[in-house]
């Protein structure tokens, strides 16, 4: 589980975070994503079409789709059901961690402080989010962790922009970020796909892990 995550961090700068309302756009927006180089995609579970969003995502070639707000044993389940490879929780708690486990999808959890992230680091989860990135305390946070627990690496996600991205970047324990600029609700809603190609292509040409 754990090379599997590290294989989805790995893949590009940053991991869009998506919020989508209508599952006939989720094909067209994974596909002008994975153009413009960005391949791991989070498909939040907070609309009512998540889990058909997961699916027809899944059908782009070349795209790696996990579902994110995992919160329950059965978000796992009805995740993995609809194609997720991966999931992503905004925080971990045991029964989380044992419920992916048990349904074999590997987990990015999040962690806000360093006992949560000694917390994960005992489960052998050594790729955490880092979440609420910004208000938790930003770039300067976890480079103060970066000494102490060298073993982790962070997605961190939340708060997180073209802006403010590479100050996470440049940091030895970061190797990409999470984030909902790629893919503006507004650009989504209009079907502008080219732009959201642009945006991700910008994302992936400008930042540097
Ligand atoms: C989220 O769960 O909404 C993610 O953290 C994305 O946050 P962002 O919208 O600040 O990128």
């Amino acid at each position: 589980a754990c090379k599997r995550t590290a294989e989805i961090c790995q893949a590009a700068p940053v991991v869009p975070v998506l919020i989508v309302d209508d599952a006939s756009t989720a094909y067209d927006l994974g596909a002008a994503l994975v153009r413009g180089g960005l391949p791991a995609l989070e498909v939040t579970l907070r609309t009512d079409c998540a889990l058909e969003v997961i699916s027809e995502m899944a059908k782009v070639k070349g795209g790696i789709v996990g579902a994110g707000t995992l919160l329950t044993h059965q978000d796992v389940k009805n995740a993995k059901a609809a194609g997720a490879k991966f999931g992503v929780s905004p925080g971990a708690t045991p029964a989380l961690i044992d419920a992916c486990e048990a349904e074999g999808l590997p987990l990015l959890a999040g962690a806000a402080s360093g006992s949560e992230a000694m917390a994960l680091l005992e489960r052998g989860y050594t790729w955490q989010k880092f979440f609420p990135a910004e208000a938790a305390g930003g770039a300067p946070l976890l480079k103060s962790l970066s000494s102490p627990l060298s073993q982790i690496t962070f997605c961190p996600t939340g708060g997180v922009s073209l802006t403010n991205a590479q100050a996470y970047l440049n940091l030895p324990n970061v190797v990409c970020v999470g984030g909902s600029w790629v893919a503006p609700t507004d650009v989504i809603k209009a079907g502008n796909w080219d732009q959201i190609e642009e945006i991700a292509r910008t994302a992936h040409s400008t930042l540097k892990s």
